[in-house]
């Protein structure tokens, strides 16, 4: 089968292409200079910002399915560039729908817990979105997009993406390996309660929704574990077997430009009930992360 993948340098999108790679032709499509592990993809460089650049890419690979893991991501950066979030989120998402709809495509489209507001989580499929934030109410435009544009979409939300992979961007999770390992003090919010992704366990999701069913609709695709900040940085410790420091540190006693949901999450029962790929309790995902932490030591 023909597959497209978008933000194919990214976490999730890196992850995905890896899993398809000698079982699909896939067609990985991504911005910036990081690059999805070698395999047997063809690479193409196209802006989801540009209105029709990925929407032509896609057509003239004739793409069968295509998971569309490409946004920007920065949370607050979405603040101080809101055109930027705009265009790539919400725009880019159109553009990828449309194409869709033209091949007659299945479409995933991934999107994050960010389009609750926190106030009563942890959130099941039917609840009731409240983004607060430019980063949120782009992606839930993006959602609204892809569901209304594409026939044959479903909406994957996942939440606190992390990545153990060689060439995977720092995220919270890695910094507080890297941080314990040097000796240094690790601050966590003590009161953003979320769910997490390792991003091998949310692309097999996102690729089994899209490859191996006809699901319709949003389904909620992290992992499983509800949990603090804190108690994620003080299980990864241990998982490392680190010692050291781990302070904990209130939402509103830090500056930051885009508000956080607190009391977030995802429900994932819905995706137990329907995948083999299952969502990971925390404790298997970070021993997953610990494996492929191991890995990129001996690249
Ligand atoms: N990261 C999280 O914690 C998190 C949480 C909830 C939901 N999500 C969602 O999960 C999906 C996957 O994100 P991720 O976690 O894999 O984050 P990521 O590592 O930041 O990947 C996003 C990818 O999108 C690409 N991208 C950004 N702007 C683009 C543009 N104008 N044209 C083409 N590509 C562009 C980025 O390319 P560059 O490398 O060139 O910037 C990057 O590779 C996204 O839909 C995101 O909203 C992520």
């Amino acid at each position: 089968m023909r597959v497209a993948v978008t933000g194919a340098n990214g976490m999730l999108g890196g992850e995905a292409v890896a899993q398809l790679s000698g079982r699909h032709e896939v067609l990985a499509l991504g911005l910036g200079p990081g690059r999805p592990p070698e395999g047997s993809h063809r690479w193409l460089e196209a802006d989801l910002g540009d209105g029709q650049a990925v929407e032509r890419a896609l057509s003239e690979f004739g793409a069968q399915a295509v998971l569309h893991a490409g946004a920007v991501t920065d949370v607050d950066g979405c603040e101080r560039e809101p055109d930027l979030a705009w265009r790539v989120n919400a725009g880019g998402t159109q553009q990828v729908a449309r194409a869709c709809r033209a091949l007659g495509a299945r479409l995933v489209a991934v999107s994050t817990d960010y389009v609750f507001d926190g106030a009563a989580g942890p959130y099941g499929e039917d609840d009731v979105p409240n983004p607060r934030g430019v980063y949120a109410r782009s992606k839930l435009a993006g959602e609204w997009a892809a569901l209304s544009i594409a026939p044959d979409c479903a909406v994957a939300r996942v939440a606190v993406v992390y990545s153990g992979r060689a060439g995977a961007r720092p995220t919270f999770a890695t910094q507080v390996v890297e941080k314990l390992s040097r000796g240094e003090p690790v601050k966590a919010f003590v009161d953003q309660w979320t769910s997490t992704t390792l991003a091998a366990s949310g692309a097999a999701m996102c690729l089994e929704l899209l490859l191996d069913t006809g699901y319709r609709g949003v389904l909620h695709a992290s992992d499983e574990t509800v949990l603090d900040r804190v108690d994620f940085a003080r299980r990864m410790a241990r998982r490392f077997g680190l010692e050291g420091e781990i302070v904990s540190v209130r939402t509103a006693d830090v500056k930051l430009l885009a508000p956080r949901p607190l009391r977030g999450g995802l429900r994932v029962e819905r995706a137990k009930g329907m995948l083999r790929n299952r969502p990971l309790g925390i404790e298997e995902a970070l021993a997953r992360f610990h494996v492929e932490w191991g890995r990129r030591g001996a690249a």
